[in-house]
């Protein structure tokens, strides 16, 4: 059981999918939320969810798009100002772009996922780091991909993205493990979050349901990951008890990364 109690815990694309589940996961464990995201809608209701689920949770909401650095400075600050410590960071938005073969790949949507899935975890880290490092204690969890450790059809961007998430995870986790700060990355496989859902539409779009059950059938569980057994890994990556897993790529896929060809 991930223990965050009194911890702050600062969650960024909290509005749905992994970070919400995340958020809800951490809420049970006593943490106090700054939650992040640029839909300030679904941000209103994941705090309401939580708020129904926890109502005694402690949840400061920013609006911010995480590709933009001075956004990220000033989620930073509101979540210092509001808490006064980053105890942990889960380092989640990001987006899938669109699904083509790399020479067809529309750039303009090529650089959008880099400046989000590369740059926007980047600042995150760059902006969290001096805090941390002034409390000598920190959790940081980017989220990586099973595309950041293999290639995925037609998403050049996304795994070069991914792929640069786990670069950056391993370089954080060897600078600053000395002032009391882990840094570790996560790999989901396939697990049933909006994003994937959207991803279902775009690889059958006359019928998701038959993409999403080739996508079961190609698991070894023979099914989709769900996003709170996702959360209840990063809860503890996120945690005082994760001491000495530090730079490490911990996959979430049902072992599914490991096969070669079909199981
Ligand atoms: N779901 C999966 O199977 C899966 C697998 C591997 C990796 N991931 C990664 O997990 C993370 C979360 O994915 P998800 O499935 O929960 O996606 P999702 O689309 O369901 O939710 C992502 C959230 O991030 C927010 N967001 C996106 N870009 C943002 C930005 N620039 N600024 C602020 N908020 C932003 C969105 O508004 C949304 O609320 C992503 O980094 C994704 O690449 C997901």
């Amino acid at each position: 059981m991930s223990e965050l109690k009194e911890k702050v815990i600062l969650i960024t694309g909290a509005a749905m999918g992994l970070g919400l589940a995340t958020a809800i996961e951490a809420a049970a464990s006593g943490a106090k939320l700054a939650l992040v995201d640029y839909n300030a809608e679904g941000l209103e209701k994941a705090k309401a969810d939580i708020l129904s689920q926890y109502p005694n949770s402690d949840v400061l909401t920013i609006i911010a798009d995480t590709s933009n650095e001075d956004d990220v400075k000033n989620y930073v600050k509101e979540t210092i100002n509001k808490f006064g410590a980053i105890d942990g960071f889960y380092n989640n938005a990001g987006i899938e772009g669109k699904q083509a073969p790399l020479v067809d790949y529309d750039l303009d949507v090529f650089k959008k996922v880099i400046d989000i899935n590369l740059l926007g975890v980047y600042y995150g880290i760059k902006h969290v780091l001096p805090h941390m490092q002034s409390k000598n204690y920190g959790r940081i969890v980017n989220v990586a991909s099973v595309g950041g450790i293999r290639g995925v059809m037609n998403q050049t961007p996304y795994v070069a993205s991914k792929h640069a998430v786990v670069g950056i995870t391993k370089n954080t986790a060897l600078e600053y493990a000395r002032y009391g700060i882990n840094t570790n990355a996560i790999a989901p496989g396939a697990i049933l979050t909006p994003m994937v859902a959207g991803a279902f539409k775009q690889v059958n779009p006359e019928d998701p349901a038959a993409a999403e059950a080739e996508y079961a059938q190609a698991n070894p569980t023979k099914r989709l990951g769900k996003p709170e057994e996702v959360a209840k890994v990063v809860c503890f990556l996120l945690s005082e008890a994760c001491s000495y897993v530090n730079g490490q790529v911990i996959a979430i896929d049902g072992g599914q990364s490991n096969s070669y060809g079909n199981v």
